[in-house]
């Protein structure tokens, strides 16, 4: 199949295999152009496929030696329609990881059920015995509960409705855009689907199936960001959910004897998940702009080989919170300043020089294996790729 993008809204419903494979490959050899570093060496990666989950995965494997288990959600290929970009990443992922003698396997069920949670559990205990890290970087739509239900999150303000600039991506133009308030139910349903519980639910099981060694480490993800993306994110539902996340670390350092629970606050990127939050995409085509002309900018890949070659390696330091601080170039002064001089001053008139428009749609369809120049887009690909481990 001749395999071209078709983009709906955020969101690219045609992945390329090869594409795919290539944005793999990259960040591969970023981490083989570092200096290897010392990690944990049997971790799990629970959403492993995309974004900072597969960087993570890709970091540790590739500079650390480890030994991974992922957890995805993805869809595979049909005769007529591609995979997931995840899906393909996995694939190539495990090709690279077998070639290098690196041990990785991939679960790709819905990391919230109970069964998921044995399935894995059980593959630990037969292949690995026990993991001493878990890295939670799950962004999910929604949750079935154990009892069935399904419960969303959504991305609205709390209090108040929010109105502010946002950017249209389907024509580049900037608009206004008013995010409406979330319900009670809302605020709680979107703090079960991306607050700390399953994280939770995840290392009690593993404990108690004692699949996870007494000096374990976990880490998950979160963000912060500055005033003007506040009320859609920090004081807003998907904030509610982080500031949950963030207490969850905290108990599980404080109840699973041994066990240490981090969060580490990440740099704002293109990613499926961050696309389809309002108002930040824009923020995000201003700060690349910023952030490249200062040579601070940093992709996924970057971020993580900083957090597990660096940050993991050295003695950690940490925020008034407790947090780890990735997003500390993002969040300098003077970054943070010009971002916001450029937000108060940009219009449909200077938007091309102000925001890097180019850079924002590079990272987003590189994330679905389009627009890299090695690649023959012309040419017929066979779309039914299996991930080695799965089949
Ligand atoms: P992403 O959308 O690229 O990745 C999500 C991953 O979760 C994928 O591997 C997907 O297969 C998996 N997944 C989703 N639902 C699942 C389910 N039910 N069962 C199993 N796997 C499932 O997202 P991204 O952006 O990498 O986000 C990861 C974490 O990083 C999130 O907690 C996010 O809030 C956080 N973060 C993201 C930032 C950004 O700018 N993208 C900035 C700071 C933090």
């Amino acid at each position: 199949m001749v395999v071209k993008p078709k983009i709906r809204g955020f969101i690219c419903t045609t992945s390329h295999p090869e594409g795919c494979e290539e944005n793999v490959k990259r960040q591969i050899k970023f981490i083989q152009s570092k200096p290897k570093f010392n990690c944990k060496k049997n971790i799990l990666v629970i959403g492993c496929s995309t974004g900072y989950g597969l960087a993570s995965r890709i970091a540790c494997a590739f500079g650390g030696d480890a030994s991974t288990i992922g957890v995805m959600f993805e869809r595979p290929a049909t005769k007529k329609r591609t995979a997931t970009s995840g899906w393909y990443n996995t694939a190539a992922f495990e090709k690279m990881a077998i070639r290098h003698n690196l041990y990785a396997k991939t679960i790709n069920e819905d990391a919230f059920s109970q069964e998921t949670k044995n399935k894995v559990i059980d593959l630990i205990k037969s292949d690995l015995g026990k993991v001493d890290m878990v890295i939670y970087s799950l962004a999910a739509p929604k949750r079935t509960m154990p009892d069935s239900t399904k419960v969303s999150s959504v991305l609205k303000t709390i209090g108040k409705e929010y109105t502010n600039k946002t950017i249209d991506l389907s024509n580049n133009k900037l608009s206004e855009v008013t995010i409406p308030c979330a319900s009670e139910q809302e605020i709680e349903d979107t703090i079960k689907v991306m607050g700390g519980d399953d994280w939770k639910d995840w290392i009690e099981a593993l404990k108690k199936a004692n699949a996870i060694e007494d000096d374990a480490i976990t880490v998950a993800y979160s963000y912060v960001g500055p005033e003007i993306t506040f009320p859609i994110y920090a004081d807003g539902t998907i904030g509610m959910a982080k500031k949950h996340l963030l207490k969850t670390a905290n108990e599980i350092t404080n109840t699973m004897d041994g066990i240490k629970a981090y969060i580490s606050i990440n740099k704002a990127l293109v990613t499926q998940s961050s696309a389809a939050i309002p108002i930040v995409p824009l923020y995000i085509t201003i700060l690349y702009k910023i952030m490249k002309a200062h040579n601070l900018h940093e992709g996924c890949i970057e971020q993580m080989y900083r957090l597990f070659g660096e940050k993991f390696g050295d003695s950690l330091n940490f925020d008034e919170q407790g947090r780890i601080r990735l997003d500390d170039y993002e969040m300098k002064i003077d970054i943070q300043q010009k971002v916001l001089d450029v937000w108060k001053s940009i219009s449909d008139d200077n938007i091309n020089e102000l925001a890097d428009i180019d850079g924002y749609w590079k990272d987003f369809y590189e994330m679905f294996g389009f627009n890299f120049s090695n690649i023959d887009y012309n040419k017929d690909v066979n779309i039914e790729i299996n991930v080695p481990s799965i089949g």
